[in-house]
């Protein structure tokens, strides 16, 4: 077994353990220290499996010979996070006579994470997932802490299940492959952490933001691992989201309505919504005298320096944006329920806030 650059252990009812760094794919007695019986299928999409699937399978059935291994492929995008392809991996799993002891491997972003982690948490009431992250937005944020979805033309995210999964391997060579664009869409998340629980991390981030940008292993594993160990110590808490775990979606009430207005197809991918709906998030939180003015204009400028968006894409009416956020699953019954910014390292739930409040921070020029 290869060493890992790093370990995070997730602990409460169903731990696991993340293992980060570069080769892992590659790692079959690691890969296959998570099987329990003769079943596997690896899920992914149709970037991710041309450059990585037999790379795995080649691995795993080196290690377990009698590993009855299947592949199924699904096209790539936010779009096709769909109960349609939902069950392509249902029938996947049924067409190899998947087994309660059978183990889905999810290779690629947090879309293919998503959709198959769904479909083994429903596969027999629920068979193992083991997580292979190859965006960085997966490493950090979508393949740790077992909250699995696919979307509905309704809202993003609004079907799916707590599955946590067996392990996680991010294997951080495959970040060399990943389009500029999804690297920093991945760094939203990374924000989010300093944003919301880590003011050191985020005056980290700034001091190493050009490293980052240009893909630098050695910034990129840190960051991932601090990235993890804050999702890992706030989903071992609080796994079903009851309290403290909303905080990780600092930004994401109007990011979800962001990428669900615009249709999951064209516009601004999850992370570069998030990255927006952080801005939004800090603005209303000034404007409820939660943060400083001064603070929303700083993380403005460190978003701006990842190149990251910080503005609604124009065509997307600040109404419509409303009326989405009311399906959000944050919101409750009672009123629109918003994480909302402290300052740096620190954020709140806020319940029942104003329609007009919200509506204000959509209408705020950039
Ligand atoms: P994604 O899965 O769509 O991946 C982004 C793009 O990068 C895709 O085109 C993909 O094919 C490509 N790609 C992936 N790895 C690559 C590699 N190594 N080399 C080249 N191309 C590669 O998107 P994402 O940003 O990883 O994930 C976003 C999704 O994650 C959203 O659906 C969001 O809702 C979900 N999410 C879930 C959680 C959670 O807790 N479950 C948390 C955050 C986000
Ligand atoms: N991405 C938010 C969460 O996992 O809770």
């Amino acid at each position: 077994m290869k060493d890992s650059l790093a370990t995070v252990e997730v602990g409460g009812a169903a731990p696991y353990r993340i293992h980060i760094g570069p080769g892992l794919l590659d790692d079959g007695a690691l890969l296959a220290k998570t099987l329990r019986g003769r079943h596997a299928l690896l899920v992914s999409d149709s970037h991710v499996a041309p450059l990585y699937a037999d790379r795995v399978d080649a691995a795993l059935r080196a290690a377990q010979p009698e590993l009855r291994i299947a592949r199924h492929v699904v096209p790539a995008g936010e779009a096709e996070k769909t109960l349609a392809n939902f069950g392509g991996v249902i029938e996947a799993l049924a067409a190899l006579g998947a087994t309660r002891d059978a183990c889905v491997y999810a290779l690629g972003g947090g879309v293919t994470g998503d959709m198959a982690g769904f479909a083994a948490a429903c596969w027999m009431r629920g068979i193992d997932v083991v997580q292979l992250p190859t965006t960085l937005l997966a490493m950090v944020d979508s393949s740790v802490g077992g909250k699995t979805a696919v979307d509905i033309p309704q809202g993003k995210n609004l079907v799916g299940a707590f599955h946590p999964p067996r392990a996680v391997l991010a294997d951080t060579a495959t970040l060399r492959t990943l389009p500029p664009r999804e690297l920093r869409a991945g760094l939203a998340e990374v924000i989010k952490y300093g944003a919301i629980v880590d003011a050191d991390f985020l005056r980290w981030l700034d001091a190493h933001c050009e490293a980052l940008l240009a893909g630098d292993d050695a910034a990129l594993a840190q960051a991932i691992a601090r990235s993890c160990a804050h999702k890992a110590a706030i989903t071992a808490r609080d796994p079903f989201e009851h309290g403290e775990r909303a905080l990780l979606n600092f930004g994401h009430t109007f990011g979800h309505a962001i990428e669900a207005e615009q249709g999951y197809a064209d516009g601004l991918n999850h992370g570069e919504a998030v990255a927006v709906g952080m801005l939004l998030a800090a603005r209303l939180s000034a404007t409820l005298g939660l943060a400083s003015w001064g603070d929303a204009e700083a993380l403005r400028a460190l978003l701006l320096r990842f190149g990251l968006p910080v503005a609604v894409p124009a065509g997307l009416a600040p109404e419509a944006l409303l009326a989405r956020m009311w399906l959000d699953k944050k919101t409750q019954a009672s009123g629109l329920r918003f994480i909302l910014w402290n300052g740096p390292g620190a954020a709140q739930i806020v319940a029942d806030v104003a329609e007009g409040a919200a509506l204000a921070a959509l209408r705020t020029e950039t």
